[in-house]
């Protein structure tokens, strides 16, 4: 572990200071209600799922998403992905039993392998120094399709995925993107010159995963040479999860120490003083962007457990973006042993913290989903209604079940019509 961790540190940084900046100040916009956050990708990815296409087939639909978003409401989307570094899974219990045998519970390709066996189960410390270079290969794609044409608006057709495209979000998506091209047509003919216009041709991606092992985190910490300041070079935003933010904790106290954006999630046990405390540890300073809660409270709850929080936090001054994970609390095993969501529950928690924002009076500030590009069944509901026998079909999730591309699609035009709405 020692020997791998001292390695990690001599490695070159994934993300720069600068970029990680760059995401502040456009967070800071979500805080002040002028933008919207899209942070959405795998709940874990994996160390098999690593191929050229299932990267940009999980880009194409963030990047669809963010486009009905835009369009749909006029309001810049700030995209942030669960992806290149999101690799460690924090467990409610430190064993599962697998038809009959009880084994040590799976925690991340980063740590263990998946296969349901005592010898995959045995973490591996090599496994820190693959899943740093997984992220850069990953991160080198990006980088790749989002500033070198694949991102450029005047492919926005391309982004619709053949599986998707005769869906009726499908076509709806269509429809959309017909009327951007008729858009850029128009201003065209207008004389602007939309080759000299940048932001058309690219787009601006981030990434993000929850700071867990402390160990990598901390290897990849580096002293930016511009400021002096100390950013976690793993990724350019990191959040804190439900199950390690306690107060006088290790995880709060490390993320307290680096420069970048972070995050929080926030449950239904949370005091207000408690997260109100949380805001005065990671962001003494009260500086817009640099600090998101991410309520996720379940669909039954977020109604009356989210408003006094806001309105706690607000009047201690923290200029938080608040923002709505509607899958980790919503979340149930079928009766066939598989981990779920129902899409209407998701949708149901969204809806909710929309409510909820309104009664406090906060802005809405985005939504934090797990999804892929592919055509999984691994949430139920949905326009093809998956049914509990479907989950089998495609179940290929190594931890919490996903929303797949049609889904995904459906829950950013009921996004949009939300915040149209508001
Ligand atoms: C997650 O985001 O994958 C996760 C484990 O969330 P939470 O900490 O909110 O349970
Ligand atoms: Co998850």
């Amino acid at each position: 572990m020692e020997q791998n961790l001292k390695v990690l540190s001599t490695l070159p940084p994934l993300v720069f200071a600068g970029e990680a900046r760059a995401l502040e100040a456009s967070l800071a916009e979500v805080a002040a209600g002028r933008a919207f956050l899209l942070q959405a990708g795998d709940c874990a990815e994996s160390f098999y799922d690593f191929t050229a296409d299932s990267i940009r087939d999980k880009l194409k639909v963030i990047l669809q998403m963010a486009v009905v978003l835009t369009y749909g409401t006029g309001t810049p989307v700030v995209k942030v992905g669960r992806i290149a570094g999101q690799f460690a899974k924090p467990r409610s219990s430190a064993f599962e039993t697998v038809n009959g045998t009880q084994l040590p519970a799976f925690r991340g390709h980063i740590v263990n392998d998946d296969a349901p066996t005592l010898e995959a189960r045995r973490p591996d410390p090599a496994r820190l120094i693959a899943a740093y270079h997984q992220s850069a290969s990953t991160l080198n794609l990006l980088r790749a399709f989002t500033k070198g044409g694949f991102a450029d608006l005047e492919q926005v057709h391309m982004w619709n995925q053949q599986f998707v495209a005769s869906s009726r979000e499908g076509e709806r998506y269509e429809a959309t993107a017909a009327e951007i091209d008729r858009a850029l047509r128009f201003m065209a003919a207008c004389g602007i010159d939309l080759k000299a216009e940048e932001t058309l041709h690219q787009v601006d991606f981030f990434t993000s995963h929850e700071a867990l092992i402390l160990g990598y985190e901390e290897a990849l910490t580096r002293r930016d040479s511009l400021t002096g300041d100390w950013y976690d070079t793993s990724a350019h935003m990191l959040w804190c999860g439900e199950r390690t933010r306690q107060l006088d904790g290790a995880h709060l106290h490390f993320l307290s120490g680096v420069r970048n954006p972070v995050a929080a999630k926030v449950g239904p046990g949370a005091k207000p003083e408690d997260v109100v405390a949380m805001c005065d540890i990671l962001d003494p300073e009260r500086k817009p962007g640099r600090l998101t809660l991410i309520s996720r409270m379940g669909a039954g709850k977020v109604e009356d457990a989210l408003p006094g929080l806001q309105v706690a936090v607000r009047e201690s001054g923290h200029p938080v973006v608040w923002t709505c994970d509607p899958m980790h609390g919503n979340t149930f095993t079928s009766d066939s042993g598989r981990k779920t969501r129902h899409f209407d529950a998701v949708m149901s928690e969204i809806s909710g913290f929309f409510a909820a924002c309104r009664r406090s009076g906060t802005w809405p500030g985005g939504v934090h989903v797990e999804l892929t590009g592919d055509s999984v069944t691994e949430c139920l509901g949905g326009a093809e209604e998956i049914v509990e026998d479907d989950l089998a079909l495609r179940y290929t999730t190594t931890c919490d079940p996903r929303l797949n591309g049609r889904q995904s699609l459906d829950l950013a035009f009921r996004v949009a019509e939300l915040l149209r709405e508001g």
